[in-house]
């Protein structure tokens, strides 16, 4: 331990606080088959040679939707007090229209059951990314009717769990579903046409306020609707007005393009300005913004890294950090003119900069832009290419090390007067990580993917530490 750390007072936390890991249903379920599930846009995506590392695929996962009583008492001995997951909608609705199939709901009726009777709070995400095919083949999220299709969909939820869950949130990432999914093409569906991608951004906004208000026509007032964006930290190589210009537009274009119409029932005229050879934006309807504008309870946040951006006259100094893989096209509309560049420092095995002040600055911008409003952060993590020991144990000092920083980051940011209420780990435990398949370990837990047996890293220990003192312990033991 560096001397620094063993000097430095014990960073703490408000008793109430979070301590949570995160998953979602894709990458952890498997059972692709089972109980009259149809197939998502990621069991199609992935199911096409070239689109993920070796072919890999979902199909079995860590086969969670098997042991997922296993994975909770896991989850209730390392000490954690929540859990968010996601629903996978082609289980519960394999058509994405019409009547739910009890049996899906069944499977997570179970798991919140598991969940309350160890005391562990469920968090979910309604829609981690596997919207059900026949809605692709009916035009994705570039169509409105996605949107209405989503809504009818958080109802039928609302309605089966609303009674036991109190934490809701309606979308996980809509940047990655609008401009990785239809953008860039790097993430299911695998299209490419920007003025689909922009489409696709405002019907996933539209599905999050209709969604919010379908789950509150059908839920307790107690419960909480909230929505998981990953916003671009945004940084500039200089204040010069040529490399400002191009922070604005991608924090328009990461950022502005949800919480604008989430939390101030606007896009900002910058982002329609910069678009304008793109679409004319005429897909927004009048009263959707005020759809969109609903009342939350809470907001998520996830963050890996910050964005490093100029002027695209500058020689951009790396590879361009797309977040989820290399494409030939761009995921930014509109925005060949700003150059992406690598941030300086240690990275995790991602290639994503180690930065936990981006964190605490992410906090404090939404603290900011959403005043009064509690902040969770819904995930945040590293992958390492960990391996177990010849003892079996798994050591994972880098994973421990980035924890401590970004949990550190999270407390100063509380002092500095933000209302944090909780951090989910990012992910409870190795799993398919989309485009990457299973080549990249994000968990605490590490799994082997042949015998599916799990075993808590080193960094498992030192988070269950943390969760049940409520203080981050040091570095090294
Ligand atoms: C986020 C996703 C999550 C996982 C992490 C590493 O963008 O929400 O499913 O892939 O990145």
């Amino acid at each position: 331990m560096s001397e620094s750390a063993q000097s430095a007072p014990p960073v703490t936390f408000p008793p109430a606080f979070l301590w949570g890991a995160a998953t979602s249903a894709y990458q952890i379920e498997g059972a692709v088959r089972e109980d009259g599930r149809t197939p998502s846009i990621w069991d199609t995506f992935s199911h096409t040679p070239g689109k993920t590392a070796d072919g890999e695929t979902g199909d079995i996962a860590v086969d969670h939707f098997h042991r997922y009583r296993e994975d909770v008492a896991m989850m209730a001995e390392l000490g954690l007090n929540a859990y968010r997951f996601s629903i996978s909608w082609p289980r519960v609705q394999p058509t994405g229209r019409g009547p739910a199939v009890q049996r899906g709901l069944d499977f997570y009726r179970r798991l919140v059951d598991e969940l309350l009777a160890h005391g562990i709070r469920p968090a979910i995400t309604l829609y981690h990314w596997d919207l059900p095919q026949e809605l692709e083949d009916a035009g994705g999220w570039p169509e409105r009717d996605t949107a209405y299709r989503f809504a009818e969909y958080a109802q039928i939820v609302g309605e089966a769990l609303g009674d036991r869950v109190e934490q809701w949130i309606t979308l996980n990432e809509p940047w990655c579903s609008a401009f990785l999914g239809y953008g860039s093409g790097v993430h299911a569906p695998g299209r490419t046409d920007a003025a689909a991608s922009l489409r696709a951004a405002h019907h996933l906004n539209l599905a999050h306020g209709l969604g919010a208000s379908a789950l509150r026509s059908v839920m307790p007032a107690r419960n909480a609707v909230t929505v998981s964006l990953n916003p671009s930290v945004v940084r500039t190589v200089s204040q010069d007005p040529a490399d400002l210009a191009a922070g604005q537009k991608i924090d328009d274009l990461a950022n502005g393009v949800f919480h604008g119409p989430m939390l101030h029932g606007a896009y900002p005229e910058t982002l329609l300005a910069a678009t304008s050879s793109v679409t004319d934006w005429s897909h927004v309807r009048d009263g959707d913004l005020e759809t969109i504008h609903q009342p939350l309870d809470a907001l998520g946040l996830n963050y890996y890294a910050p964005t490093l951006v100029s002027a695209a006259d500058e020689q951009a100094s790396g590879p361009r950090p797309d977040g989820h893989g290399a494409s030939a096209y761009s995921p930014w509309p509109g925005a060949d003119d700003v150059a992406f560049h690598q941030t300086p420092g240690e990275r995790t095995e991602m290639g994503w900069t180690i930065d936990p002040t981006g964190l605490h600055e992410l906090l404090m911008r939404y603290t900011r832009e959403a005043p009064g409003l509690p902040l969770y952060v819904t995930e945040n993590g590293a992958a390492y290419d960990d391996k177990p020991d010849p003892d079996g144990r798994v050591h994972d000092p880098e994973r421990i090390a980035y924890l401590h920083g970004h949990l550190s980051a999270v407390r100063r940011a509380i002092t500095d007067g933000a209302d944090v209420r909780g951090y989910f780990l990012w992910s409870l435990m190795d799993n398919f990580e989309w485009a990457y398949g299973y080549g990249k370990r994000f968990g605490a837990v590490y799994v082997d993917y042949t015998t599916l047996e799990r075993t808590p890293k080193s960094s498992a220990h030192w988070y269950s530490r943390a969760a049940r003192t409520g203080e981050l312990p040091p570095l090294e033991d």
